[in-house]
């Protein structure tokens, strides 16, 4: 009962700090700023992917959106082994239309590989489409599975994601499980080194999603804040625990600049004070 009570306390405040977030990534943004055209002069094209093998997935089918998408809780949901056990409050997600659906549906599919647990998708999808992202980079696509729930935020934004891996069979997968889902039109994978290939961004950059090589999340900071506009969220994964950070933690907890809160057992949300 006692466990209970903290659990639904921790939740209650997460829930207040990421609303917070929200309000002050939201608060002073400049009139017209998110009905303007996209902002990121990358110089990439999407790439027509070499199709990857379509590997056979375990997960079951969805059925239509209104009702629990099975195979969500199972796989990484609230109490999944790396799910984080109450933020979803049990929840499954709900897709709101057949877009939504056809999204929802191959991220269940997707093939594992060091992805993101349901939650934090969730997570990323909620900021990212509560502050109105227009331009969200992702370092670390892996097979898609993070970039599916940020487009599923872009797509209702009007926003794009350029999303980088340095994997090329990783990013194959990943650009078939984007057209799988449909939105292969408003996400550009960046095939190398994530620490060389960012260096061709240009701002203003929405929201960033740090994903990748642990020991690389300082450079990824150093070389994308000064491209993210005030107001802009870096989410950070993996920063705490197993995945422990404390390089990246320092630079994001002592610069007045920023205001970070860890939110989940593992995601850093930082916001880039105005
Ligand atoms: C934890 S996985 C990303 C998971 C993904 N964000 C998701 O939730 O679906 C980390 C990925 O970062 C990639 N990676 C590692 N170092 C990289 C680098 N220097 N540049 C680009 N990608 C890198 C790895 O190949 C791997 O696929």
């Amino acid at each position: 009962m006692h466990s209970f009570k903290v659990a639904v306390v921790l939740a209650l405040a997460a829930t207040l700090a990421v609303a917070g977030l929200i309000a002050q990534a939201q608060r002073g943004q400049p009139a017209g700023r998110f009905g303007g055209t996209a902002s990121v002069e990358n110089g990439w094209t999407a790439t027509t992917a070499e199709a990857a093998q379509e590997r056979a997935s375990s997960q079951p089918s969805r059925p239509p959106g209104g009702r629990p998408l099975e195979g969500f809780p199972g796989r990484w949901g609230a109490r999944g082994p790396r799910g984080g056990g109450f933020s979803s409050l049990g929840s499954s997600p709900l897709a709101k239309d057949a877009a939504e659906k056809q999204i929802l549906e191959t991220a269940a599919r997707v093939t594992p590989f060091s992805n993101v647990p349901m939650e934090d998708g969730r997570m990323i999808r909620l900021l990212t489409e509560a502050i109105g992202a227009k331009e969200a980079v992702e370092i670390g696509t892996s097979t898609g599975y993070s970039g599916l729930w940020l487009a599923l935020a872009l797509r209702n934004t009007g926003g794009r994601l350029t999303t980088f891996e340095i994997d090329p069979g990783r990013a194959a997968e990943a650009r078939q499980n984007f057209r799988k889902a449909g939105v292969e039109g408003i996400v550009t994978v960046v095939e190398g080194d994530a620490h060389q290939t960012i260096k061709k961004l240009r701002g203003p950059i929405d929201i960033v999603f740090i994903d990748a090589d642990k020991e690389g999340y300082r450079d990824y900071l150093e070389k994308l804040l000064p491209l993210l506009r005030p107001g802009g969220l870096i989410l950070a994964h993996n920063v705490s625990g197993r995945g422990e950070n404390p390089e990246y933690v320092e630079a994001v907890t002592t610069n007045p600049q920023l205001e970070t809160l860890l939110v989940t057992s593992q995601m850093a949300i930082t916001l880039k004070k105005r």
